[in-house]
């Protein structure tokens, strides 16, 4: 047995490369310190996709010291970790992830416009637009946590996260905690240069303004016309090619509908693959394939694989 998690070493070992001395000291390291970890626990609910297997260990650190101490503890055993989000823009394959996953679940407070990295963005985007303030409206309706709508500098039509941002504060690879300015960030489109650091928290840069809370309500409205925001969905699956629009282009091939398993081609835009409630990664990643086959430029997902 593993450390009373139930599971057998041999074929655990087997099938994930772990080794028993990694696995005792990961979980040895993190009970002396009270951080409580999670076995094979199962990541799809915790995507709005709602596919993929389990991570071989889920920690929701409480403070960034924990959060500190399980990077530490799994380099020390050689274990890859990962930082998972809101889930919105990721697709997690059936055999779930080696290793450890962290959501920062209690890191989530705001206080002002400095905002922890697990605070629900769109609810801060909602707020401040309520507060009159300018500078996030226009990200009205994305799906993320504050972390990762940095990290993925989230965006769209009408603007991207950069635009608004002050300072990130950071845990570097070495445990260090660190403040950058935005200029230091490293922001490109749907990307940062942070490479292995986290996310902590970001201050943001908002002004009051007028018309903020007409400008959110028009771009939520939008949103809502175009995209099919209730169902399990992971955004738009593609990055739009430089000129021209991944919909737009699936749409013309007439792709709409397409089907493998239980997931299809959303019927209201072409760039969203919609999981019917029993799809699995591999109905998705191979509705995924049979798309880039059929249309007449090449398609990158935009969409994370684990
Ligand atoms: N279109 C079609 N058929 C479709 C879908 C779209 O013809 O099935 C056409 C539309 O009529 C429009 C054009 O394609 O003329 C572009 O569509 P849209 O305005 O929906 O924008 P998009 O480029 O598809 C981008 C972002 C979205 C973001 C919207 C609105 C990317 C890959 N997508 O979509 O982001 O919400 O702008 O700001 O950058 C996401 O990142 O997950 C995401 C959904």
């Amino acid at each position: 047995m593993i450390n009373g998690t139930g599971r057998g070493v041999p074929d655990r070992m087997g099938e994930r490369g772990k080794t028993v001395v990694a696995v005792h000291a990961f979980d040895a390291f993190l009970a002396e310190r009270r951080i409580s970890v999670r076995p094979d626990e199962l990541l799809g609910p915790y995507t709005t996709m709602k596919v993929g297997g389990p991570a071989d260990y889920f920690v929701e650190p409480r403070s960034p010291e924990e959060l500190a101490a399980t990077f530490l503890a799994a380099r020390e055993c050689e274990l890859p970790i990962r930082v998972l989000g809101s889930g919105a823009n990721l697709l997690i394959r059936d055999e779930g992830v080696r290793g450890v996953v962290v959501r920062l679940t209690h890191l989530n407070r705001r206080n002002g416009l400095h905002v922890e990295a697990g605070y629900n963005f769109s609810k801060l985007v909602k707020e401040t637009a309520a507060e009159g303030l300018g500078g996030l409206e226009c990200l009205a309706g994305i799906p993320a946590q504050v972390g990762g709508a940095i990290r993925m500098n989230a965006g769209g039509r009408h603007g991207e996260t950069a635009a608004a941002v002050r300072y990130v504060d950071i845990l570097t690879p070495d445990g260090e905690l660190r403040r950058l300015r935005k200029d230091q960030v490293g922001f490109r489109y749907r990307g940062t240069g942070l490479g292995d650091a986290v996310v902590l928290a970001a201050g943001f840069d908002l002004l009051p303004a007028a018309g903020i809370r007409e400008r959110y309500e028009d771009v939520l409205a939008q949103k809502k016309n175009s995209q099919p925001l209730g169902t399990h969905n992971a955004g738009c699956m593609f990055k739009n090619p430089t000129d021209g629009h991944a919909g737009r282009i699936i749409d013309e091939c007439g792709l709409k509908g397409l089907r493998v398993g239980n997931a299809h081609v959303s019927e209201k835009h072409a760039n969203f693959i919609e999981n019917d409630g029993k799809a699995t990664a591999a109905d998705i990643l191979g509705l995924v394939e049979q798309i880039q086959a059929r249309v007449p430029v090449p398609l990158e997902l935009e969409v994370l694989v684990w």
